[in-house]
């Protein structure tokens, strides 16, 4: 069974787009599904998500501030969500921390994995797509964008460790995720995500 199910990829892969398309396709086979994302999710998670996005700060901070805000979205809407049977999708979750802060900013492994384990107690995604995306594609979809937060200003190399992130993350763990072409056009990738609902149970 596929409960908690999250959604990850460098900013401009595309995947809250997808996200909304794969809920859709879930309440029509008759689910109960929740819809949220991270940073935030809660009203404090939101408020932290406001200064993490806008706020210069150190490394550590942004890290456990993320996991701040994760342990309240978990106790908060997560664990509920879930004891009551419904299908959780989560815009993000704790992968991102280990690809932006872990690789992107180069905090150390070890570290992310106590603060997961701290936080997340037992829990982790049933199954996690990853909208995978070379920088170049990501960055072109971004270059519209007027008001770039923290993140989105951050450049190419930066960009190139995060993605690295993502990769390290799939293969400590690779039946856990579905990586996803995700610099196809939107009907490829509707494609792809079509085959992985038809395999998938809720
Ligand atoms: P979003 O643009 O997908 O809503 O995510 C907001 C930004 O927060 C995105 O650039 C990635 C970043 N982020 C982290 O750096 N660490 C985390 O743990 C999470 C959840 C997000």
């Amino acid at each position: 069974m596929k409960k908690f199910i999250t959604f990850e990829g460098m900013d401009g892969a595309g995947k809250s787009t997808h996200l909304s398309w794969f809920a859709e396709a879930l309440r029509r086979r008759g689910q109960d599904v929740v819809v949220t994302r991270e940073p935030g999710g809660t009203p404090l998670g939101e408020q932290l998500r406001e200064i993490l996005l806008r706020q210069a700060m150190g490394m550590d901070t942004e890290a456990l501030l993320m996991f701040a805000a994760r342990a309240e979205h978990i106790e908060q809407v997560i664990s509920p969500a879930l004891l009551a049977g419904k299908v959780v999708l989560s815009d993000r979750f704790s992968d991102a921390s280990f690809a932006y802060q872990g690789s992107g900013r180069g905090m150390g492994w070890e570290r992310l994995k106590q603060l997961e384990a701290w936080v997340h107690n037992d829990l982790q995604p049933d199954l996690t797509l990853f909208f995978d995306v070379p920088v170049e594609v990501a960055k072109l979809r971004l270059a519209n964008n007027t008001t770039p937060d923290r993140f989105e200003q951050e450049h190419g190399d930066f960009f190139q460790r995060v993605r690295a992130g993502y990769h390290r993350r799939v293969q400590e763990n690779p039946q856990r995720y579905a990586v996803i072409d995700a610099a196809q056009s939107l009907e490829k990738v509707t494609a792809q995500l079509t085959a992985i609902l038809a395999t998938i149970q809720t």
